[in-house]
């Protein structure tokens, strides 16, 4: 008896070991990328924004050579505006990495010897101290090797984390490195790569010239410029990343910093999917997704109808006044059924039908004696409606935004032609057109302001930033009419 009660707790506790064993088994699985068998080597292709490196596909897990130089260069930041920039590869964002789970890769790091300052790399992608930071310190004319095996698929920032590490970043220090799961991400048409950053200059937005990095502007978090891959424009006009109708889209995004928090946002589109902080979390049809600085995101669509689609940091003071904006073109048929475009114009009167037949401006002009008032005055008053009006486009200097609405400033063709001028607030803008040797083209809605309003908008105008100082008078404005 007392035999048999010894064998059955034996039998009992070994079974409870097997299912422990089992147990530990399934969670070994989980974290079996580390045990990924490598085969062979090979050259990691790196590319510049917004371009990205071929697919992995079907590939099997490698040793992968990568092989990155730190270049210190002067670049553009907007129109005028220079910066000197630090960076990856020798754009801004660094150069795309693109690696499976399981590839072990090995990372070799170059300090050019025209370079003022040592610099590292902390990929977000390393499981090991400081992301590899502390491997990577590398003087100017040196350079420094380490390896490490990609265990968790995502999208991942890397930047550079050398004391003042904010300053290191905020001059352009950072970039993408993705590992796709066994097999690869699944085919899309199109991929492009696109970084946000948060820019900080002594001067203002916009004032001209080689401009220096603002290290009380960036702790205040108070940015000059937040752009899309290192400038203003990277991805606006010729630059615009494009696709055809009926394509898959797909962007890796990712946020840099220093500081900021990207809203990110495709005006127009619907994001059938998004890998949520560049994870393996799949969220269907999002409209924003929330990048954080250090974080990323892969967002997929497809494009449905053509038109211009314009990327934004949907934090929207940032996209049209400090350049967070860029634009994806697509090409291709119509689609009436997803999109009509307009059906129908007309005159909306929300008094009532009643008040069509009451001649308003006739009676408007009868009730004011025109007065033309003194040029200060017109100026001054002016100065109102383009701040309310005109100033969200055209800015607060007329110097227009680059690739989207046309500068005011010591414009050719505004000066050209006041008819025209008057003509246009009368009636609204679209098409094309050229001013100081640039193309625009852009919409600018017929504006709801009174003749007095339009000669005083005009004639301030006129008589700021370089141009010819017209005195645009209501008569002016009524023969136009
Ligand atoms: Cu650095």
């Amino acid at each position: 008896m007392k035999l048999l009660k010894t064998v059955c707790l034996l039998l009992i506790a070994s079974l409870l070991l097997t299912s422990c064993k089992k147990e530990e088994k399934k969670e070994l699985a989980v974290v079996d990328n580390a045990n990924i068998y490598i085969k062979g080597t090979m050259d990691a292709e790196l590319t510049a924004p917004p371009f990205v490196p071929a697919p992995v596909g079907n590939r099997t897990a490698k040793k992968l050579l990568v092989n990155m130089e730190i270049l210190e260069k002067e670049g553009t930041m907007a129109d005028g505006v220079q910066y000197v920039y630090w960076t990856f590869g020798g754009s801004v964002p660094g150069s795309f990495i693109r690696t499976r789970v399981g590839d072990l890769v090995e990372f070799t790091l170059s300090n050019h010897p025209d370079n003022k300052l040592p610099h590292n790399i902390d990929l977000h992608a390393v499981n090991g101290p400081g992301g590899g930071a502390e491997s990577s310190f590398v003087a100017p004319g040196h350079k420094k090797t380490f390896s490490f095996k990609t265990v968790n698929p995502g999208l991942y920032v890397y930047h550079c984390a050398t004391a003042p590490v904010g300053m290191h970043i905020a001059n352009g220090m950072y970039g993408l490195i993705l590992v796709e799961p066994e097999g690869g991400l699944p085919k899309v048409d199109k991929e492009y790569y696109i970084m946000q950053g948060d820019f900080y200059t002594k001067g203002a937005n916009g004032d001209k010239g080689l401009q220096s990095f603002d290290m009380g502007k960036a702790i205040k978090e108070d940015a000059d410029y937040v752009v899309f891959n290192g400038k203003v424009g990277a991805l606006t006009g010729d630059n615009a990343i494009t696709a055809n109708v009926g394509e898959t889209v797909r962007l890796f995004v990712g946020n840099g910093g220093p500081n900021l928090t990207s809203s990110f946002h495709v005006i127009g589109e619907i994001f059938d999917n998004v890998h949520i902080e560049g994870g393996t979390t799949i969220l269907k049809d999002i409209q924003t997704t929330s990048i954080p600085s250090g974080g990323a995101a892969i967002v997929d669509f497809k494009v449905d109808v053509p038109g211009t689609f314009i990327l934004v940091d949907h934090a929207i003071f940032r996209a049209f006044n400090k350049g967070a904006l860029g634009m994806l073109k697509v090409s291709g048929k119509e689609n009436k059924k997803l999109y009509s475009g307009i059906k129908q114009e007309g005159i909306y009167l929300p008094e009532g039908g009643t008040i069509q037949t009451m001649p308003d401006t006739k009676k408007k002009e009868v009730v004011t004696k025109i007065v033309e008032k003194s040029l200060a005055q017109k100026i001054k008053d002016g100065k109102q409606v383009y701040m309310k009006t005109c100033f969200a486009c055209h800015q607060a200097e007329g110097q227009g935004i680059p690739n989207a609405f046309p500068p005011l400033a010591k414009s050719d063709y505004l000066n050209a032609d006041v008819k025209r001028a008057i003509g246009i607030v009368l009636n609204g803008k679209t098409g094309e057109i050229t001013v100081n040797g640039k193309k625009y083209n852009s919409v600018m809605t017929k504006q709801t302001l009174t003749e007095e309003e339009i000669s005083d908008v005009l004639t301030y105008v006129y008589n700021s930033w370089g141009n010819n100082k017209t005195n645009v008078t209501i008569e002016m404005v009524k023969k136009v009419k």
